[in-house]
């Protein structure tokens, strides 16, 4: 009512101007308003979060639990909060399994004080010279997935068929599949354009990358001759070991190092992230500055911790049988958000037979295909919705006299508000179909808030893991499938395991 009453007092205010609510159920939230004349005025809801008698402003990552509410007794989430405050002690203490991965908690404050901003300004700079048009990033896992994301979150989703395509150079992914056709169109491209690569691999030794590198190292050189290509050529791999270090040391490449104690997953804020999304044109020092706010705020040891609220309320749910988590975006642009977290979550807690299996969907399109099972399928769902507070661009929908399509009563209305409306019903929806909602918001994608969304989901997901049991930092799993097919293509030294899997596929 009150709320009401203040957005109708501002709309007498302001009265050409846009009202824009989006209210939330939620727990322990409240809101306030904030409201400033612009060119075009916008009163929003900015939510603030009271904690005890602590009103907690500006965490750039807010998660709102509300849609968990019904699901989950006060009594039983407190209890998890509990189990994620030791948890965050054990990772603060660097106690637990998987120790020596613990270098990724202090990147965002490390990595502003350092050089390594500049050393990618420096590679983006002397492709620049040499008009590069195009970079082949090539990586798996860990060593593809941060970037590939930032890229598809900060650029313009039509920049290759715009005309005006700027000035950075397209950057293109390789070495995350096997894929002959892939490899040869990639190629296909490669020879229509000024090129360079950088090519990404902690260990050095991962087939995917290896056998990509292989084929572009080649093109280079026959192109652009040893010399000239080794220029084009940037290696980011260990420190020491593997054959990448040994091949970029031999062939005089740059290089950088990433870090013995940073696993791939949590790697997208040291070089094998920050350099791709340098040479794409966007600006690292915010996308730190923003996970850096989050790694100050993922370090409280309190209930207004996000990240202790989020591996709470998602370990309470799982222990209520709740086995899939869907991850869900309304903005295209955060579909491979989606893919960095399934990685970064189904790797750090699928073992030991346990963990959350992480899935990922975009609304409103994917309400049209998965929309049905959400709804009323099997209920072992929860859904986290990664909620985005303002739209960078503006559009309204305007009226149409002879109204066809029956659509005036949305006349003046941002199309974004109508997204913000099927997220609110959506949420309802599920809510009553059985399918707890937990909400991690930002204000908007850029950056910033990306960068401390990064930090947010890395922190949480290590709390989470050892809220469960199991070592977040290792994945003894993704061997299995490799030691096969090397048996298979017949790598010296597997040739037991071969004869082994070969007798097994004739019976
Ligand atoms: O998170 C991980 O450690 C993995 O996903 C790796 O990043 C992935 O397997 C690629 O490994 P590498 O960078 O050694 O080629």
């Amino acid at each position: 009512m009150v709320l009401m009453l203040l957005t109708r007092l501002c709309g007498l205010l302001y009265p050409t101007n846009i009202v824009k609510f989006i209210a939330y159920c939620s727990k322990n939230v409240t809101f306030a308003l904030l409201c400033r004349p612009k060119s075009e005025l916008e009163i929003r809801f900015r939510r603030t979060e009271k904690v005890g008698n602590e009103l907690i402003i500006g965490n750039m990552v807010k998660v709102n639990l509300g849609g968990c509410n019904s699901f989950i007794k006060d009594a039983d989430y407190k209890a998890y909060v509990e189990k994620a405050l030791s948890a965050l002690d054990v990772l603060e203490a660097e106690t637990g399994a998987g120790n020596d991965f613990l270098g990724w908690k202090h990147l965002p404050s490390e990595t502003l004080n350092s050089s390594l901003v500049a050393e990618c300004e420096a590679v983006r700079d002397a492709w620049a010279a040499k008009n590069v048009d195009l970079v082949v990033v090539i990586g798996i896992g860990g060593s593809y997935l941060g970037a590939k994301c930032a890229l598809e979150a900060l650029s313009h989703q039509f920049a290759k068929q715009l005309k005006n395509k700027g000035n950075a150079p397209e950057i293109v992914f390789a070495g995350h599949n096997l894929s002959e056709e892939y490899m040869c169109e990639l190629m296909d491209l490669v020879q229509e354009r000024n090129a360079a690569c950088v090519v990404i691999s902690k260990s050095g030794t991962t087939t995917e990358p290896a056998v990509a590198f292989r084929l572009v190292k080649k093109y280079l050189e026959d192109t652009y001759g040893k010399a000239e290509a080794a220029e084009r050529i940037v290696a980011v791999t260990d420190k020491a070991r593997g054959a990448l270090k040994g091949l970029a040391t031999q062939e005089g490449y740059r290089t950088f190092v990433i870090e013995d104690n940073v696993g791939g997953r949590f790697s997208v804020l040291t070089p094998v992230g920050l350099l791709p999304i340098v040479l794409a044109g966007f600006d690292v020092n915010a996308m730190l500055r923003g996970a850096l706010e989050m790694e100050e705020a993922c370090a409280k040891r309190c209930e207004c911790n996000p990240a202790v609220q989020y591996a709470a309320m998602r370990n309470a749910l799982y222990g209520q049988g709740k086995k899939i988590e869907i991850l869900v975006a309304y903005n295209p642009k955060l579909t491979f958000l989606g893919e960095w977290w399934k990685q970064l979550y189904g790797e750090s807690e699928g073992k030991d037979g346990l963990g959350i299996f992480p899935a990922s969907v975009n609304f409103t399109t994917d309400l049209h295909s998965m929309g049905q099972y959400i709804q009323d399928g099997e209920r072992t769902l929860m859904e986290t919705v990664v909620s985005v507070e303002n739209s960078n661009r503006s559009m309204t929908i305007g009226n149409d006299p002879q109204n066809l399509d029956g659509l005036n009563f949305l006349t003046g209305k941002h199309v974004e508000e109508c997204n913000a409306m099927a997220e609110l019903g959506t949420k309802l929806a599920h809510i009553d179909g059985g399918v707890p909602q937990l909400s991690v918001s930002i204000e908007r994608i850029d950056e910033y808030n990306l960068g401390a969304l990064f930090y947010f989901f890395e922190k949480a997901c290590g709390i989470s893991a050892y809220i469960l049991g199991v070592n977040p930092f290792n994945q003894p799993g993704v061997e299995a499938y490799k030691k096969n097919m090397f048996a298979l293509l017949g790598k010296p030294g597997y040739e037991e395991q071969a004869a082994a899997l070969k007798a097994r596929l004739a019976e």
